[in-house]
């Protein structure tokens, strides 16, 4: 019944429904003439143009106020992480078979013949020790030298096989690169393992100093060749040692550079696992 009554209400609503669209007595669509969307569509044109234009003009001027090498935002100046290589926080090896050790052996020697290649080094300059390198003017920046040498029986160098193949491993440690940081202090790398007679260790360059030429970084863009000051430390470990998971805990001690946060256990140390399987 109700179907009968809606027909005749359905095609007057259909026919101004077509009306509404298009009106042909008019000329209208959508109820507005021609002339009268172009104005509306220029509006909008013009109106979205100034918007871009003033979104790209903020941030031009937003970009001209900042300086690519260093970060804006910054209430001061943060403390680095300590990390240790090869890049592994369980150290486990058998001495005696130089395959499984091999890859510990790899990735130290790929990390200094990448960064600390002598051949490289020799472009680089010998600085002042014990003082910050600052360097105001240049655009780009000038690097210190630190030559794999330094690190004596732990560079790779004199033993092939960093220790690993006697028992007695080297890592290497350094702090994160960190822009604008200059330690106060004299920092160095004091390594314990936690265990009741201590085991003897042996740091390269000298006690384990991290050196204050190679301090303040300057950055990526300015700072193109930067070579981080490495800290190499040997675990003179004895028989007893052996087949023991021993707890390394290496800080960064001598400087005000943070090394007991709470909440990062990375900030300015490093803990990690030596274990050594005759
Ligand atoms: C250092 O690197 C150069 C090329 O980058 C290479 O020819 C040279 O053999 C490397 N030297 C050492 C000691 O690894
Ligand atoms: C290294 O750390 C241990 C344990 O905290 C401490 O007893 C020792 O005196 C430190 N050595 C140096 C040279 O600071």
């Amino acid at each position: 019944m109700a179907s009968t009554e809606d027909k005749p209400t359905n095609k007057t609503e259909a026919s101004s429904w077509k009306d509404s669209f298009y009106n042909p007595r008019t000329g209208e669509v959508l109820g507005r003439t021609a002339g009268s969307w172009a104005l509306i569509l220029l509006f909008y044109l013009v109106f979205y143009c100034f918007l871009a234009g003033m979104f790209a003009l903020t941030m031009w001027v937003m970009l001209l106020t900042l300086d690519e090498n260093i970060p804006r935002y910054r209430d001061r100046v943060p403390f680095p992480g300590l990390v240790v290589l090869p890049n592994s926080l369980d150290i486990t090896f058998s001495k005696s078979d130089p395959l499984n050790y091999a890859p510990y052996v790899e990735s130290l020697e790929n990390f200094l013949q990448k960064g600390y290649n002598d051949t490289e080094q020799e472009k680089y300059l010998d600085c002042l020790e014990g003082q910050y390198f600052l360097q105001d003017d240049a655009l780009e920046k000038k690097v210190c030298r630190f030559r794999r040498g330094y690190l004596s029986l732990c560079s790779g160098l004199s033993d092939i096989n960093f220790g690993y193949s006697e028992g007695r491993p080297c890592v290497l440690l350094k702090l994160n690169r960190i822009i604008g940081l200059k330690p106060l202090g004299d920092p160095y790398v004091n390594c314990t393992v936690k265990k009741d007679n201590p085991v003897q260790m042996q740091y390269f360059p000298r006690k384990g100093r991290i050196d204050k030429m190679y301090f303040p970084y300057y950055g990526k863009k300015a700072h193109v060749n930067y070579v981080q000051p490495l800290v190499a430390v040997k675990l003179l470990l004895n028989k007893e040692d052996y087949n023991k998971e021993l707890s390394v805990e290496c800080r960064v001690e001598g400087s005000n550079l943070r090394n007991n946060d709470e909440r990062d256990k990375f900030l300015g140390r490093v803990t990690f696992r030596v274990k050594v399987v005759e």
